[in-house]
């Protein structure tokens, strides 16, 4: 059927339609036919009947909503320049986040600036293994709060301790400091603030639908965001204003110090605020998502014990105890991956790419007009049995064949995104998620709280920006004693 839709307006291709779609009410546009909590699933249950580039109407935004691999490599590749900006809720305006953000600034000079500082001063090859060592304190720390857990029989929340230790990877990776610890609270503040974020920038929020009443803020979004976005830049100054008042000598070189030295170079393109911005950009897109993945891995693992025991057996034969795990460590570990990106595959933590047209476009013989919101779903793509056989089983062992790769050259499965505005982070994200399964699942073995049993284990998910499990996985740890090889 998508065959057909597709080759039957290629032949129109004069006189462009709007892809089909729900029916579409003055005012309120096809919004009742979208459930926010579900979103993800109900545009996948719209796509199925009205193909795989469909037009749906949030209220008076034009929303085209892509589904398909084919059509998602016109999209993000022959037409990645028109495509490559952002749908900018009235939320994420709250102290002009929006004028300093890499997520939300459109392809400009700016943007491209902010990217390029990200490849060169965060990411890079050289910056990474410069701060390994602070990660690698990180997961040890993980470890003795897992131990101390494990004596003491209790229950672990995964995505609590998930969050607490990427959230510390990443503050170390830019500032060389801990940001929260297991026990302090601090952890859980951080958490509920980025939730809150996430949730208010994604929430229905009629401005944003009927932008007329943008400068009242009738839900009070706005108010709401200003204040999340204030604790977090809060923290960020002073870190930045600790960190200028050290002299010279106590220099960490980090990625804070080659910021500061930027930010003190005669012209530099960069000012103070726009750094507190992109760190708020760097937490918020980073943490939650990375966290996230960890908590979906150790859920299918739990609910898959055969495949468990293939990686523990795997992480056996390669790891040794008495040597501390490395980056480099994660190529040798082939299943763990193949279990990572199968994961990424049923719920891709970014289950929705959001991009904004800024000219009109014809993909595949449907014209997707200026200023559309445009969605691709990554989560009905994986999922498609016409792209995956038996899709919704958790099999890692078909990427062990390479039936789809991380990087996107295969469109049906690219859960960091493709194009200009693919994940940034993906090196780090990729380092981090790695290194903490394979530490958690080498040094003890799980089962599930209360005696559930796998087949039981409750997988709904809550749509987001970041996908998350509805009930958060509660599992015990068991020591084991194990040779080293
Ligand atoms: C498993 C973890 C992660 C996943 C699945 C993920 C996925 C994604 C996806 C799908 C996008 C949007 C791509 C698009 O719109 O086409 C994105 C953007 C972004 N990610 Fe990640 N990400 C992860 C971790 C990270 C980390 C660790 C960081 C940084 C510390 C990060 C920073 C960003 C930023 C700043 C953007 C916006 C880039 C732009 O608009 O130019 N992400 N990510």
């Amino acid at each position: 059927m998508y065959i057909l839709v597709f080759s039957r307006s290629s032949k129109n291709s004069k006189s462009l339609k709007l892809p089909p779609g729900p029916p579409s009410y003055p005012l309120i546009g096809s919004i009742l036919q979208l459930c926010p909590t579900k979103l993800h699933q109900a545009l996948s249950k719209l796509s199925k009947t009205y193909g795989p580039i469909m037009t749906v109407k949030i209220g008076t935004i034009t929303t085209v909503v892509i589904s398909s691999p084919i059509l998602t490599k016109q999209a993000l590749h022959k037409h990645d320049q028109a495509l490559a900006s952002r749908f900018v809720p009235d939320s994420v305006q709250a102290l002009s986040h929006d004028k300093a953000s890499l997520v939300f600034l459109p392809d400009s000079t700016k943007w491209k600036a902010f990217r390029k500082l990200c490849a060169t001063k965060i990411f890079s090859p050289q910056q990474l293994h410069s701060s390994q060592a602070l990660r690698q304190k990180k997961l040890k720390d993980l470890l003795d709060f897992v131990h101390e857990n494990c004596q003491k029989g209790r229950v672990i929340d995964i995505g609590e301790i998930a969050f607490t230790t990427v959230l510390n990877s990443i503050s170390n990776t830019l500032f060389s400091i801990d940001l929260a610890s297991y026990s302090s609270g601090i952890s859980q503040k951080f958490r509920n603030v980025i939730t809150c974020i996430l949730e208010e920038a994604s929430k229905p929020n009629i401005a944003d639908y009927y932008p007329i009443l943008r400068r009242l803020d009738p839900q009070g979004a706005r108010r709401r965001m200003k204040k999340y976005y204030k604790t977090l830049l809060d923290v960020f100054d002073c870190i930045v204003e600790e960190r200028l008042k050290r002299g010279d000598s106590l220099k960490e070189s980090d990625v804070l110090d080659s910021f500061i030295d930027i930010l003190r170079s005669e012209n530099s393109e960069f000012t103070r605020q726009d750094m507190l911005h992109l760190f708020l950009d760097l937490f918020t897109a980073g943490i939650d998502t990375t966290a996230a993945t960890i908590e979906w891995v150790m859920a299918e693992l739990l609910c898959n014990p055969d495949k468990l025991t293939i990686i523990r057996r795997e992480l056996q034969q390669v790891l040794c105890k008495e040597r501390e795990l490395e980056d480099s460590d994660i190529s040798k570990l082939n299943y763990l991956q193949a279990v990572v990106k199968e994961t990424l595959r049923l719920h891709p933590t970014a289950p929705v790419l959001i991009h904004k047209s800024v000219a009109e476009v014809d993909i595949c013989g449907f014209r997707v007009p200026i200023d559309a919101q445009v969605l691709v779903n990554l989560w009905t793509m994986g999922r498609d049995s016409s792209i995956w056989t038996d899709p919704n089983s958790f099999l890692p062992e078909r990427f062990l064949d390479n039936e789809g790769g991380v990087r996107g050259e295969d469109f049906g499965f690219i859960p960091f995104g493709s194009g200009r505005r693919m994940c940034p982070g993906i090196v780090l994200a990729n380092r981090v998620v790695h290194t903490m399964l394979a530490s958690l699942l080498f040094h003890f073995d799980w089962k599930l709280a209360d005696g559930s049993k796998a087949k039981d284990m409750d997988m709904t998910e809550k749509f987001g920006i970041t996908l998350h499990k509805i009930k958060p996985l509660m599992a015990i740890p068991i020591k084991e004693q194990r040779m080293c090889n």
